[in-house]
Formats: C-alpha cells, sequence, structure tokens
C-alpha cells in the first residue's frame, strides 16, 4: 500500500467494502446461530442433544444436521449488510480524499481520521434507517401478529404512516453510526500508527486484523447506549397529536438512565462486542487486501 500509487475510485473501494461485508458475514454467521442455540437452550438441559458448550454445539449441528444448518437463514442478513458495509469503507475513503483537500494536506492525522469516521458513518446511516425501522417493527414480539414479512412490514409502514415514517429513527441513527464510524476509524489510524512497521504478509495481516477489532470493540462502545434508545423510538409507531416517549437521542439516553440505571444503556453488549470487535478485525484484512489486489490489476508492473 504505498502512497504514490493512483488511488481506485469509488466503485472499487465499494466493491471491496462489499466483498469485505459478505466475508465477515461468512465467517461470522454461524456463530450467531450456536450462540442463538445456546440462548434457547433452557436451563439445566441434558442428554445426549443438550450442548455443553459453543464448540459442543458447532460439532452437534454439523454431525446431527449437516454444515449447511450453521448457514441457515444468511441470505436477509448479506443483502441488508453487504450495502452497509460497502458503503461505509467507500464514503470514508471518499470524505478522507474530500477532507484532506479541504485543510490542504496530504496525509490524514488522528482528529482526521475521527472526523472522517464520523463524516463516513453519518452517510451510512441514511442508507441503512430504512431497513432498520422494518427489522426492529419485526423483531419486536407486540408486533408478531401485524406483520407477515419484511415486504408486508414496508408496505403496511408507508400505507399506514407514510414514507416518512421509514425514516423514523434518523437522527438516533445518525448517532449510533457516527459514534461507532469514529470509533471505528480513529482507533484503525492510531493502533496502525503505534503497532511497528513490517515487511512480513502474515504480521501485516495481524496487525490489521488487531487494529480492526481494537476499532470495532471501541466503536461497540461508544454506540451501544445509542444502539439501545434507538430501538425504543423506532418502535414507537407516530401518533398524531402525542408526543412520543422516546423522541430524541440524547434526552431518551437521560431518560433511560433515569428510570433504568446506567446498566439498561448497554444491553446486549456482550454478544454485540463479541461480534462487531473480530467482525470489524475481518473487514479491515479483506478489504484492505481487496484493495491491494485491485491496485495490482489496475498496476500489474508497480
Ligand atoms: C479511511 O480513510 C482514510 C482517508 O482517506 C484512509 O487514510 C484510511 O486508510 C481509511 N481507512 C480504512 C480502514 O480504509
Ligand atoms: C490534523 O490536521 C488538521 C488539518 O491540517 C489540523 O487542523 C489538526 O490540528 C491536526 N490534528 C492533530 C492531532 O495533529
Amino acid at each position: 500500500m504505498s502512497a504514490d500509487q493512483k488511488p481506485l475510485g469509488f466503485i472499487y473501494q465499494f466493491a471491496a467494502g462489499a466483498i469485505a461485508g459478505v466475508s465477515e458475514i461468512l465467517v461470522m454467521y454461524p456463530l450467531d446461530v450456536v450462540k442463538t442455540r445456546i440462548q434457547l437452550q433452557a436451563g439445566g438441559a441434558t442428554g445426549a442433544d443438550a450442548y455443553t458448550g459453543m464448540v459442543d454445539c458447532f460439532q452437534k449441528i454439523v454431525r446431527n444436521e449437516g454444515f449447511s444448518r450453521l448457514y441457515r437463514g444468511i441470505e436477509a442478513p448479506i443483502l441488508m449488510e453487504a450495502p452497509k458495509r460497502a458503503t461505509k469503507f467507500a464514503a470514508n475513503d471518499s470524505w478522507g480524499k474530500f477532507y484532506r483537500d479541504l485543510f490542504g494536506v496530504a496525509k490524514a492525522n488522528q482528529s482526521l481520521s475521527i472526523l472522517t469516521g464520523a463524516t463516513a458513518g453519518a452517510t451510512e446511516a441514511f442508507v441503512v434507517v430504512p431497513f432498520e425501522l422494518v427489522k426492529i417493527r419485526l423483531q419486536d414480539k407486540a408486533s408478531a401478529g401485524k406483520y407477515t414479512s419484511s415486504l408486508d412490514a414496508l408496505t403496511k409502514i408507508i400505507k399506514n404512516e407514510g414514507p416518512l415514517a421509514l425514516y423514523n429513527g434518523l437522527e438516533s441513527t445518525l448517532w449510533r453510526h457516527i459514534l461507532w464510524n469514529a470509533g471505528y476509524f480513529g482507533c484503525i489510524f492510531q493502533v496502525r500508527e503505534l503497532l511497528p512497521k513490517t515487511d512480513k504478509k502474515g504480521m501485516q495481516t495481524l496487525n490489521e486484523m488487531l487494529a480492526g477489532a481494537t476499532g470495532g470493540t471501541v466503536g461497540t462502545i461508544l454506540n451501544t447506549p445509542m444502539d439501545v434508545v434507538k430501538s425504543r423510538i423506532q418502535n414507537s409507531p407516530k401518533v398524531a397529536g402525542s408526543i412520543p416517549k422516546y423522541n430524541w437521542a440524547w434526552p431518551s439516553i437521560a431518560l433511560v438512565m433515569k428510570e433504568e440505571g446506567f446498566g439498561a444503556l448497554y444491553k446486549g453488549f456482550i454478544p454485540k462486542v463479541l461480534r462487531l470487535g473480530p467482525g470489524g478485525g475481518i473487514l479491515l484484512v479483506v478489504y484492505t487486501n481487496v484493495m491491494d489486489m485491485f491496485r495490482r490489476m489496475q498496476n500489474p508492473v508497480a
């Protein structure tokens, strides 16, 4: 990755981000299935079919139900996550160039990386809000009988609440993505600076894995409270003439903290960080490698 090479265009960044996103899901999805199985197993389950831990669960699923069971239901996450990850990386690179030109500098520094990540996060938020809204509505227990599928939910929300309702929760989603991406790209910059430079391919991969996983973990620590209030804001249908209990992001955080305590803001943190920490590392490793490959394809002699 030498700086003297001609930068690749948006379409390459977008493609590399999409490939990184799909790879991350292919690796992490089976873990998600295993996690769900263990969570669903009633306490004190015994017998040959009971899972004693993650590895045991993994082996039993493969042995008793077949390998493909580990990938059941993966279509929806791929369709939803790949465009998100593609937007994330392409937006980071494009905004990075914009800010370098704006400030007239040749290289990013720590504050510029955080600013670039934050702006990329805001861009990403516009892409994801409608997807997130439909997902939250479908996942809510109370809405079980209300919608039959994603498409049904989408149609009903537009018909009953108007197309703008799809952008319900835009503000909290903006904050959620601004915080995650500022943490992610900001940490990647910092960790890359701190780690010793190396020419060995294996060490480079390890460094990138470490930088990305740190970024993913810090991003998740920063944005989990926003995720909690975003779900609540998006799950409150707009009723004319009344102000919803959860309306704006930061006041909602204060309200949750007052009514339920600080811990409530970190609901669901452990499974999230177990996914997004290592996942952030995989994303970065695949993204950098695919971009390097694109560069070599364009510049075979370089
Ligand atoms: C994000 O963009 C900046 C600025 O263009 C760039 O230096 C950095 O490498 C990008 N981060 C990643 C993880 O691609
Ligand atoms: C990073 O670069 C910008 C633009 O040149 C500058 O304003 C800012 O102070 C720099 N930040 C650090 C931490 O050096």
